[in-house]
C-alpha cells in the first residue's frame, strides 16, 4: 500500500501559495464527487507504449538487442536447400517433423522462445516443442513435448557470408539435417561449406513478429533489461507532459500497465521492477496539474487476446482459463486500487483491456469482471469500474451484468483500421462512417439505467493514403463530435508514437486536433 508520506504532494516544492492552492485542489476533489454525479464526459489520451512495451510505438527501444531479428514469439520458416521444401510439424505438432511442404503456412511456422541471443526452443502449431524423440533412436526430430527441455533447445547458427541461410544445432551437438522429405534427424556433423547440396543448411524466412514487454525484456535479458526499461519509463514520460495535457484541453490519462507491476520490485522474469515507481509518478503529476487517472490492465497473465500489447510471448492466448489465473487477476487489481485509492486522482479502474473472443469466454470474463468489481469496491466507492467489451464480440454482451454493477462503464475501441471494412474508403466514406455507423454503435450501447460508455481508443488515422492535413482535421473533428457523446468519455491512442498520426501530442502542436 502507498503509504501518505510518500504520497505526499508537491513534495519538491516550497511556496507556501502552491501547497494552499493544492490542500483547496485536494478537498474539493476528493469530497465532491458521488457516483451519481459525474460531471462532464472525460477527453482524455491513453500513455501507450509506456509501462506496456509496443514496439512499433518505439521501435528504437529494441536496437540494443543482440540479435534482434529473433525475439519470442518470431515465426521462423526453413526450406531444405537440398529437397527445396519447408520443415513441417506434421499435422500441426504431436508427431514428426517433415520436410515435404511446397508453401509455408501455419503447420510450417515455428515460433521463437528466446533462451538468449543464440539458443531458443521452437513452439509448432498445436503448442507443442522440437525435439529430440527420446523413444526412438534419439536423432529423430519430432514435436511432441508440451514443456521445453534441454531435448528441446536449439542453436541457430547464421551462415557468416549470407544471413538468410541458417543451420539448427541440436543438444547433442550435431545438426539437423533433412535425409528426405520424411525424415529429419539431428545427426549431421560441425563441417560445412553452406552449397546447396548440404542438408543441414536451410533458407530462413520469417513470418510475424512481436515487439512487447517480454520480447523487449528477456532480448536484452536479466542483466541489461532492468536499466535499458528504467531509463525508458523515465524518459518517454515526464512530468512537463502532465502540464503540456492540462494546457491543452484534456483532463485525463488512461495508462495501460501490466499484471507483473503487482510484484514490483521484483516482477517473475523475463520483466523487471521499476513500473509501480513510475505509475507513483504519474499520479502525483495528475494530481499537480488536476488531471484524472484512468489505471487500465492492458496485459493480464497468461495474455486475453494474444498480441504484443498483452505481453504474448509467442500469440498464445491463456488468460481466463483456469480460477488460479483469474484470481491472480482480481489480486493485481486489488493491489492497484488499494494503493492509489487515496489519491484525489484516481477516476477509473478498466479491469482488463482487450479480451479476445472466443478464446476468452464470455462465462470467465464475466465472473472475472464480477470479482474484480468487488475487489475495487472494498477499497473505493467513487472509483469508476471500466468494464471492456470482448473484441470480435456482440457489443452488448455486458450489458445486463454491467446494468447491476453501480459506476460501472463500458469500454468500446473504434479504429477505421483493421478490417477489409476500410478498404478502399475514401475520405468522405470514412466520415460518413463515423457519423452513421459509429453513432449506431455507440447508441447501441447507451442504456438510460445501464452502464457509462466510453470510447477508450480511437485515433485520427485510417486506410486512406495521401489525405491532406485538412481530410485529417475533418475526420478528428468528426470523430471528436461522436466519441463526445459517449457518456463517460473517450481516450485518444495515444500521447507519443513515432507515427506522427497516432501521437496526439503531435497533432495538437500541428494543428489537426483542437480541443
Ligand atoms: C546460451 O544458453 C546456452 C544454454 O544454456 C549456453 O550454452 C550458451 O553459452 C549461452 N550463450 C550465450 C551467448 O549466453
Ligand atoms: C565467405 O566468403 C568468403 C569470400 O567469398 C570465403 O573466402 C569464405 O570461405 C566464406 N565463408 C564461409 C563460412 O563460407
Ligand atoms: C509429408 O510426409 C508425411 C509423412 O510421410 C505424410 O503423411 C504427408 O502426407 C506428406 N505431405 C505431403 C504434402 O507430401
Ligand atoms: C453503415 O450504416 C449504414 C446505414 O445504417 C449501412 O447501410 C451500411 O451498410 C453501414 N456500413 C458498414 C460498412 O457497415
Amino acid at each position: 500500500m502507498l503509504s501518505p508520506a510518500r504520497f505526499r504532494p508537491f513534495r519538491s516544492f516550497s511556496s507556501w501559495f502552491f501547497i494552499a492552492v493544492l490542500i483547496c485542489i485536494t478537498i474539493s476533489s476528493t469530497s465532491g464527487r458521488t457516483l451519481t454525479e459525474q460531471t462532464s464526459p472525460i477527453k482524455a489520451v491513453n500513455l501507450g507504449g509506456w509501462l506496456v512495451t509496443e514496439g512499433w510505438i518505439k521501435p528504437s527501444l529494441f536496437d540494443g538487442i543482440p540479435n534482434n531479428d529473433f525475439l519470442d514469439g518470431t515465426g521462423l520458416q526453413f526450406k531444405s536447400v537440398t529437397t527445396g521444401k519447408y520443415l513441417c510439424a506434421e499435422r500441426g505438432g504431436g508427431t514428426i517433423i517433415v520436410a515435404n511442404r511446397t508453401t509455408p503456412s501455419d503447420w510450417e511456422t515455428f515460433k521463437l522462445w528466446r533462451i538468449n541471443e543464440s539458443t531458443f526452443n521452437f513452439r509448432v502449431f498445436n503448442n507443442q516443442f522440437v525435439g529430440l524423440d527420446s523413444e526412438g533412436n534419439g536423432d529423430d526430430v519430432v514435436a511432441v513435448s508440451n514443456s521445453p527441455g534441454i531435448s528441446e533447445t536449439f542453436q541457430i547458427v547464421k551462415d557468416p557470408n549470407n544471413s538468410n541461410l541458417v543451420r539448427i544445432k541440436a543438444s547433442n551437438g550435431l545438426f539437423l539435417q533433412a535425409k528426405s522429405e520424411v525424415l529429419v534427424t539431428a545427426d549431421h556433423p560441425e563441417g560445412t561449406g553452406w552449397g546447396n547440396d548440404d542438408p543441414s543448411v536451410f533458407e530462413l524466412r520469417t513470418s510475424g513478429r512481436l515487439q512487447g514487454e517480454f520480447q523487449v525484456t528477456n532480448g536484452y535479458g536479466p542483466v541489461r533489461a532492468p536499466q535499458v526499461m528504467r531509463d525508458h519509463w523515465r524518459t518517454f514520460i515526464v512530468e512537463e507532459d502532465f502540464k503540456w495535457m492540462s494546457e491543452n484541453g484534456l483532463d485525463g490519462v488512461r495508462i495501460p500497465v501490466g499484471w507483473w507491476i503487482a510484484s514490483d520490485p521484483t516482477p517473475p522474469l523475463p520483466y523487471v521492477g521499476g513500473s509501480l515507481q513510475a505509475l507513483d509518478n504519474a499520479f502525483s503529476w495528475a494530481q499537480k496539474y488536476g488531471l484524472k487517472v484512468i489505471i487500465d490492465l492492458h496485459a493480464a497473465p497468461g495474455s486475453q487476446n494474444g498480441n504484443e500489447h498483452s505481453a504474448s510471448r509467442d500469440g498464445s492466448l491463456e488468460w481466463g482459463s483456469t480460477d488460479s489465473n483469474i484470481q491472480q487477476t482480481v489480486a493485481v487489481i486489488e493491489f492497484l486500487t488499494a494503493r492509489y485509492a487515496r489519491s484525489p486522482s484516481l477516476y477509473a479502474v478498466e479491469l482488463i483491456n482487450e479480451p479476445l473472443a472466443p478464446g476468452v469466454s464470455l462465462e470467465s470474463l464475466e465472473s472475472y469482471y464480477s470479482a474484480g468489481y468487488k475487489a475495487v469496491r472494498r477499497h473505493s466507492s467513487t472509483a469508476f469500474v471500466i468494464l471492456s467489451n470482448r473484441l470480435s464480440s456482440d457489443s452488448r454482451e455486458l450489458l445486463p451484468l454491467a446494468s447491476g454493477l453501480s459506476g460501472s462503464v463500458i469500454d468500446a475501441h473504434y479504429y477505421n483500421l483493421f478490417s477489409n471494412v476500410f478498404d478502399g474508403m475514401t475520405v468522405q466514406q470514412n466520415i460518413d462512417f463515423v457519423s452513421t455507423n459509429r453513432t449506431e454503435d455507440l447508441n447501441k450501447i447507451t442504456t438510460s439505467n445501464g452502464p457509462l460508455t466510453f470510447v477508450g481508443e480511437w485515433v485520427a488515422e485510417w486506410e486512406v493514403s495521401g489525405a491532406t492535413k485538412e481530410d485529417y482535421q475533418r475526420f478528428a473533428s468528426a470523430q471528436l463530435e461522436v466519441y463526445g457523446r459517449a457518456t463517460f468519455g473517450w481516450a485518444y491512442w495515444t500521447l507519443k508514437n513515432v507515427k506522427n498520426h497516432w501521437s496526439l501530442e503531435w497533432m495538437i502542436n500541428n494543428g489537426y486536433i483542437k480541443l
